[in-house]
């Protein structure tokens, strides 16, 4: 079998995060070697940009964003490169898809220049990206009530009333990518129901693809 690239991605508040690590214990029980990693961040250069992009008090231009994001992404290829060169699958917590949705779509910055930079950025598409979905009401729901479990207050949290708009201009974004055959197989997941319900929904999806176990 060869290794598989793999991508999760959806708005703030799915259970993204959780469903990468089902998924990868799901193919580890299947003695699928599975390495996971994320955008932005998964590399050391990554995680510098990460701590800029995320910084509430860095006023960014909105094609800096953009630039950013991709070079976390050119050095995470590199990475997601070498790792299944060595025979082992990746799946990828947010990846393209993330940039479409968040800056195109909700930030409505500008989509030349990602598409300019889209063949310096990425020389291999996930054989599949998952793309969890719900209403961005419940998702800010969710992620508020977590947030509250951390024992913070709302205040702190990226999630005030008018995100719901902005969300919504999201997932018209991961609607759109999933539609566009030139960045791979999509598939979209509704993300509403219970984790083990959720898991069992990727697992059907991703035993479709081609390997054995
Ligand atoms: P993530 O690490 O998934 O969030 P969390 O801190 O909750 O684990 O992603 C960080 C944020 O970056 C998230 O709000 C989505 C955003 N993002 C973009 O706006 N564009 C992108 O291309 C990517 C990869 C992420």
């Amino acid at each position: 079998m060869s290794p598989l690239f793999i991508a999760l991605d959806g708005i703030d508040g799915t259970g993204k995060s959780t469903q990468v690590d089902r998924l990868a214990a799901y193919l580890r029980e299947h003695n699928v070697r599975t390495a996971t990693t994320k955008e932005p961040g998964g590399t050391q250069a990554g995680t510098a940009i990460r701590s800029i992009l995320l910084d509430t008090n860095m006023i960014l231009e909105p094609d800096t964003e953009i630039l950013l994001f991709c070079a976390d992404r050119v050095e995470h290829q590199q990475k997601v490169l070498s790792i299944l060169e060595m025979g082992t699958s990746v799946i990828s917590d947010r990846f393209l898809s993330s940039t479409w949705a968040y800056q195109i779509f909700g930030r409505k910055e500008r989509s030349d220049l990602l598409e300019a930079i889209l063949p310096h950025t990425i020389t291999r598409y996930p054989d599949l990206t998952i793309i969890l979905d719900m209403e961005p009401t419940v998702a800010v729901e969710r992620a508020k009530a977590r947030l509250m479990q951390e024992g913070k207050t709302l205040t702190e949290g990226r999630f005030e009333a008018e995100e719901i708009e902005f969300f919504t201009e999201v997932r018209k974004g991961f609607h759109w990518y999933a539609g566009e055959e030139r960045f791979g197989r999509s598939v979209i997941v509704d993300a509403t129901g219970d984790i083990d319900e959720v898991s069992a929904k990727i697992q059907e999806i991703v035993n479709e693809l081609n390997w054995s176990h």
